[in-house]
This record gives structure tokens, sequence and C-alpha cells, in this order.
């Protein structure tokens, strides 16, 4: 299951990745926001990143105008690994490396078609499983 949330900044495009999800048959619980009227990312991010911490679902996607505020909240969740990606070796690599658990997306820097993309591999890539990953991952949490 894909926890999935956005601020009004990242509404538009958090609903072009749900249709994308329905086509690929991908389950994706949607955590708000739910319209364009403004609201704080702080709300959303912390939801999804709760339901991800928790294991209420496996990974979770947030979206705000930069992703940067998405990313920030995220982060300070215990057991969240928040990647703030705008390409698609960086959402490649944030898995293989860094098992990242959230993928944060500017909804204004990054076009429709590219953010699609990144979500794409940042779903389908696996964690590497290398020692030197694992150890510097639970560094982290030292
Ligand atoms: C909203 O205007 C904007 O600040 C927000 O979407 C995000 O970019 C914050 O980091």
């Amino acid at each position: 299951m894909i926890a999935i949330g956005s601020d009004h900044g990242g509404y538009t495009l958090k609903r072009t990745l749900m249709d994308h999800f329905d086509t690929k048959g991908l389950a994706y619980k949607d955590f708000g926001t739910y319209s364009e009227e403004s609201c704080d990312y702080p709300i959303y991010a912390k939801m999804v990143a709760h339901a991800v911490a928790s294991g209420e679902c496996e990974r979770g996607i947030l979206i705000c105008g930069t992703g940067i505020g998405m990313s920030i909240t995220a982060n300070k969740i215990p057991g969240i690994r928040a990647a703030l990606c705008g390409d698609c070796f960086s959402a490649e690599a944030t898995r293989q490396h860094n098992d990242a658990n959230i993928l944060c997306i500017g909804a204004r820097v990054v076009g429709e078609g590219l953010a699609l993309m990144i979500a794409d591999v940042f779903l389908d890539t696996p964690f590497s499983n290398d020692i030197r990953h694992k150890r510097r991952i639970a560094q982290i949490e030292d």
C-alpha cells in the first residue's frame, strides 16, 4: 500500500499520480489534501510519514510546490527516510543506497511526465541490501 499526500501546491499532480496508479492496479491510500484550497503541508507530511513509520503503508509519496517542506517535515519522524527527487537517477539511487521509504516531489519543479517516471522508478527499485548501505542507514538512526 502506498501512502500519498499533498498540499494545495501538489494537489493536481497527486491526482495525476493516483490516476496513474489506478491504471497500473497499484493500491494507495490518499491522506489529502482534497482540493486546491490553501493548506499547511506539515499536516499531510506527518500523516503520510506516520502511516509509513507504523507499517500501515510500505512506501509514501508527498508532493508540495517544491517538495522541500514535505521532505523536511517527513524526515523528523523516526524511521522515515524521505528523499526529494527531481530526476530518475536520484530516485533509483535513493532506493538502492538509502532504502528511502518516502518520495517527495516538487510539483512546481518537475513536469508531469517526469514526475510519473520518478514515481515508477522509486516504487520499482529494491534496496540493494548491501552491507555498507545497511551500516550507513543504521548510523542515521544513531
Ligand atoms: C505553498 O505555497 C508552498 O510553500 C509549498 O507547497 C511547498 O513548496 C513548501 O515547501
